[in-house]
């Protein structure tokens, strides 16, 4: 392939749609990304307006089955390199399916689909294609995410004890979703948001976030699913108690009633030397605590190997990767700039018939996707039987 820009197509994003915009921008933060096509709502009229007043220009299409099937027929330097997928939950599963049957790679938001009969297919079909398959986890596109992996997975903090991963948000603190707010009326309808409202929603970052950093497993858990919203149908507030698979304990739980917090996802992990602390709302550093020393702040863009606590020979691509001087600020753009740059790596790699890594270090796979919807059916099975401990199904 030559060095074109990598041409990308949205399903969804029309009509007041909020994650489409961090991700178009993130698309064309390196100059070698850019969108070019899109299905941006699931009435075909309004679709093809919304393509025609698109910011800048893009080919419109009346449904994403158009624009999958148009693909085939293009010139190479208009096909589709991969769709981003940025539709509320219940419609993942299909678009994505129809992409991967077609040989485009995907980019889609989480949770991954509806259930895990969804989930199971898609992973099947990622294998049986061998395709590039991205989950918009965004969190762990950070800087700091990545240095806090390293960091505990290297046993910088010891072995892991207790991990405290949340998501805190009040907006659904009223029924907002009765006066038509069009993000809260499909999180709160079960068709479409899926079995479990906030911890589909948000419980899921808060597992991948924990998972991600640590590489550890959910081996059983205790879920309490609680709404305190009246008349609302689904989950708003998620509590889980889990057993890890080295033996230590954690917390999962993610809110969407609690006044003042805004976009509060954050993890604490406890090993048996340290304990870390990172904030995505502060996600420029991360604190590490020692027994009987001083905190240490890590920024990004200005750690020092061989300090004393982090080794001399850090990670090359880990040190060499952060682009701005510290106190320039990196936060939510960047985070999802640097998923879709490495997903744009693989994709290359794809395209050239070499092998393509995938293995979750740089973005969430689609094997990822499928632990967030089994965390959410288990909590679901938990929650029903009043916080029963339940195990999690193996690894797919
Ligand atoms: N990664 C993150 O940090 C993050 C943040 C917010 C939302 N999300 C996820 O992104 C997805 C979208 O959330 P949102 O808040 O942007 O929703 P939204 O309601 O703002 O936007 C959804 C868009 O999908 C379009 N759409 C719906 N059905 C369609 C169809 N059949 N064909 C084409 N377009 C269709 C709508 O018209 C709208 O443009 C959800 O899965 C959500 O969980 C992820």
């Amino acid at each position: 392939m030559s060095n074109r820009p990598l041409n990308v197509g949205l399903v969804g994003g029309g009509r007041g749609a909020f994650i489409v915009h961090p991700h178009q921008r993130a698309i064309h933060m390196h100059g070698t990304r850019r969108v070019v096509a899109g299905a941006l709502h699931p009435d075909p009229k309004i679709a093809l307006e919304e393509a025609a007043n698109w910011p800048y220009p893009i080919r419109g299409y009346g449904s994403y089955d158009e624009m999958i099937a148009a693909n085939a027929s293009l010139p190479d330097d208009q096909k589709l390199d991969y769709i981003l997928i940025v539709t509320p939950n219940h419609v993942h599963f299909d678009p994505a399916m129809k992409a991967i049957e077609a040989g485009i790679p995907v980019f889609c938001e989480k949770p991954l689909c509806l259930n895990l009969r969804e989930a199971n297919a898609l992973v099947k079909a990622v294998r049986k294609h061998n395709i590039p398959f991205a989950v918009a986890h965004t969190y762990i596109g950070h800087w700091t995410s990545r240095l806090a992996r390293y960091i505990v997975r290297n046993g910088l903090i010891g072995e892991v004890r207790w991990v405290d991963s949340y998501y805190l948000q009040g907006w659904l603190a009223t029924r907002l979703e009765a006066t038509g707010q069009q993000q809260a009326a499909w999180r709160t309808n079960p068709k479409m948001a899926g079995g479990s409202g906030c911890g589909g929603d948000i419980g899921t970052h808060a597992l991948m976030q924990l998972r991600f950093v640590t590489g550890l497993e959910i081996t059983q858990l205790s879920a309490q699913l609680e709404t305190f919203v009246e008349g609302r149908p689904l989950d708003d507030h998620f509590t889980v108690y889990c057993k890890l698979s080295n033996g230590g304990r954690a917390l999962v739980r993610a809110s969407q009633i609690c006044i003042g917090h805004k976009n509060d996802l954050g993890i604490e992990i406890a090993g048996t030397k340290g304990t870390l602390v990172w904030r995505q709302e502060e996600p420029e550093c991360l604190t590490i605590h020692l027994n009987g020393q001083p905190d240490r702040v890590y920024w990004r863009g200005a750690v020092t190997p061989g300090d004393g606590f982090l080794p001399k020979d850090m990670p090359a691509d880990l040190m060499s990767e952060p682009t701005l001087p510290p106190g320039h600020p990196e936060a939510f753009h960047d985070a999802f700039a640097r998923l879709h740059h490495c997903f744009e790596a693989d994709v290359r790699a794809w395209k050239a018939g070499k092998p393509f890594k995938a293995d979750g270090s740089k973005y969430a796979t689609v094997e990822d996707g499928w632990m967030g919807i089994a965390f959410i059916e288990t909590c679901l099975k938990s929650s029903a039987r009043k916080g029963a401990w339940t195990p999690m199904p193996k690894k797919v």
